[in-house]
């Protein structure tokens, strides 16, 4: 089983509505305007995605933040780049906390459209958590990411949903089993990062540490790195941000060693990002 995993590629635009200059929007657009548009290059997602088509992997996934602050034109410039993937390969995508930006009607519409078109039309996001089983593999596929307010970037695992992964986990397996969200689970610097962590996540990370869970892949973090919980390459793995630091992760689950090794995989030489 081989997974490429790609995260946080950062559409942004120009207010694509009057509406956005009331509320979180405006925040998001004046960051994307004045900072982000210089640190994310769209054409690095169109390479990710080259390097994607011509790949043997078996699963991609993606961990959210395809947008800078969820609105339907910023949702249209990534699936457009993304087109060529979806449907040909077999793709999951969790929202991060950019695509979940604000509770405006039109970006929860086409947050919910992208949502289902990415994950090839099988379920919606209000079926999440939810377990795909995939390969003789789990990915339990969930969502952190919900409107705070204006000074916030945190997420939130709610009761009912660890609950939930909980109920999953009970049913006796064998199957390696990976966690799908946008947050990292283990928080190295809680106190510095009080404005952009995950919050109710101690559950969650007591069964990773514990071996219930395998793998976290997780984005939100713009740098790619490795955290390991357990012998055999299990741990957290961050795939960084495509468009800003050029890497896709490769996760490879060997059967028989019952082991994962992983590489980042450079799109471009850091030398020429800029
Ligand atoms: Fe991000
Ligand atoms: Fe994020």
């Amino acid at each position: 089983m081989k997974i490429l995993h790609f995260s946080d590629s950062h559409a942004g635009g120009a207010p694509d509505n009057w509406t956005a200059y009331f509320d979180k929007r405006l925040v998001g657009i004046f960051n994307y305007k004045f900072r982000r548009k210089f640190q994310h290059n769209q054409r690095l997602l169109r390479k990710a995605v080259e390097y994607i088509l011509s790949s043997d992997a078996d699963l991609i996934v993606c961990t959210g933040d395809i947008t800078s602050t969820g609105q339907p034109d910023e949702f249209k410039t990534a699936l457009e780049t993304l087109y060529p993937i979806i449907g040909k390969k077999n793709l999951i995508y969790v929202p991060g906390n950019h695509d979940f930006y604000v509770y405006n009607s039109r970006c929860v519409d086409a947050l919910m459209q992208s949502f289902r078109m990415l994950n090839g039309n099988r379920f919606s996001l209000s079926d999440l958590p939810l377990n795909i089983r995939f390969l003789d593999c789990d990915f339990i596929m969930l969502n952190e990411s919900y409107p705070t307010n204006l000074l916030s970037s945190c997420g939130y695992v709610l009761r009912k949903d660890s609950e939930k992964i909980l109920r999953i986990l009970s049913k006796k397996r064998k199957n390696p089993v990976f966690l799908i969200g946008h947050y990292p689970l283990i928080e190295k610097h809680p106190l510095l990062r009080v404005r952009h962590r995950l919050w109710r996540e101690k559950e969650l990370l007591n069964l990773l540490k514990g071996g219930m869970i395998d793998i976290s892949l997780c984005g939100h973090v713009h740098v790619p790195y490795f955290m390991e919980t357990l012998p055999g390459g299990r741990g957290e793995y961050c795939a960084g941000s495509v468009t800003k630091n050029a890497n896709i992760s490769e996760i490879i689950f060997n059967e028989s060693a019952n082991s994962f090794t992983h590489k980042n995989i450079r799109l471009i030489e850091p030398q020429n990002l800029g």
